[in-house]
């Protein structure tokens, strides 16, 4: 007797909360059928950062085309799709409206449930791509442009937020210490590059605990960063020479990634202990950085914590983390309305 297969559950993902424009087709919420991200990195890169009112016209022209290849290179029809999920917040909200209007369109035409995602349930969502059978309950540590957060995931939409930043993002203390030292747009993969080879020890920069919470802080090593710089300048003024010539550019970099480093390995051990969750795992792009993800696997590891870091490519905004997590969403539920709006700030849950 020949047995129907099952059809998987196919949810078309769509981002565009920030310089990507992104979509992609994921089947039950794990398997990747397309996953397909335009970038204006170059665009962006002649101003030195992300200028929104371009952002959004790029968006605009990006967003169909790139529907459309994700859909052909998934070989599926918009028929046959089951959900559509948006990242509606946080984000930009003229990008964020681009990606939204798009998928409410194509929802009201094809008749098909319209799922708004968190864009940070979407980041930690790319654990559920990067292994098959990773699960709640786990520690997730969070360190993307604009969030540094530990939570706790409790279920596939359950979060408890244990510590948040208090000021700057990780993202944001390793884009502004990028421009500060001419190194430029994207600062963190920028930074990285420039501290290979350099000494991590080279300079002390100041750490900031909190005596009663798990929070992050790094204006204080953000400033002692941007202190240093113009001592280093000051020093230099008389004899024209560049400040590099006392400390190299390497070892300034290695120096304050490490700080930064440093201080993310500690608080998600500490915060894995103090919770009893013996599994890890990190997201957003700041998790791109290869000594954090190496620095956080040994400490891990030295702690028996499992530790699960998903591949470069899901760490950075894509839109197949938002059909996973658009996955969980559909099978609990959610139907938003049309009503659902782009939101600049957006608690997560
Ligand atoms: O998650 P993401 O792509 O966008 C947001 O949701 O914000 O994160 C972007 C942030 C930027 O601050 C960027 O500099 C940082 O992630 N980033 C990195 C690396 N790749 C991206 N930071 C350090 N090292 C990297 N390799
Ligand atoms: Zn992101």
């Amino acid at each position: 007797m020949n047995e129907t297969p099952i059809k998987p559950c196919l949810i078309l993902g769509i981002e565009s909360s920030c310089d990507e424009t992104a979509a992609a087709v994921v089947a039950d919420g794990r398997r990747i059928l397309s996953n397909i991200v335009a970038t204006q990195v170059d665009v962006h890169q002649v101003y030195g950062g992300v200028v929104p009112e371009i952002a959004s016209r790029m968006h605009v022209e990006a967003i169909l085309p790139v529907i459309d290849q994700a859909l052909k290179q998934a070989d599926v029809a918009l028929k046959d799709i089951d959900a559509i999920a948006v990242t509606h917040g946080p984000g930009l909200v003229g990008a964020l409206l681009v990606g939204l209007s798009a998928a409410k369109g194509l929802a009201a035409v094809a008749h098909k449930p319209l799922i708004g995602v968190h864009h940070i349930a979407g980041h930690m969502a790319a654990n559920y791509l990067a292994d098959k059978s990773w699960d709640p309950p786990y520690l997730c540590l969070v360190v993307s442009g604009a969030h540094s957060h530990l939570v706790v995931v409790n279920d596939y939409e359950q979060f408890n937020v244990i510590a948040r930043t208090r000021d700057d993002a990780a993202g944001e203390a390793f884009d502004k210490i990028a421009r500060a030292i001419g190194l430029g747009y994207p600062g963190g993969p920028l930074l990285e590059k420039a501290a290979l080879g350099g000494n991590p020890h080279a300079l002390t920069f100041p750490q900031t605990n909190f005596a009663d919470s798990l929070d992050f802080s790094f204006s204080g090593l953000k400033t002692a960063a941007l202190n240093q710089l113009n001592r280093l300048k000051q020093q230099v003024e008389l004899s024209g020479e560049d400040w590099t010539t006392i400390v190299s550019l390497r070892d300034f970099a290695a120096s304050y990634q490490q700080a930064i480093i440093d201080v993310l390995v500690a608080r998600a051990i500490l915060a894995a202990q103090t919770h009893h969750m013996k599994r890890l795992a990190v997201a957003g792009g700041v998790s791109a950085n290869r000594c954090l993800r190496d620095n956080l696997a040994a400490s891990a590891q030295q702690a028996g914590i499992e530790f699960l870091c998903p591949p470069l490519e899901f760490c950075t905004d894509n839109a197949a983390m938002i059909a996973s997590a658009g996955y969980y969403a559909f099978e609990n539920g959610t139907n938003d309305t049309f009503d659902l709006n782009a939101t600049a700030t957006l608690e997560l849950a």
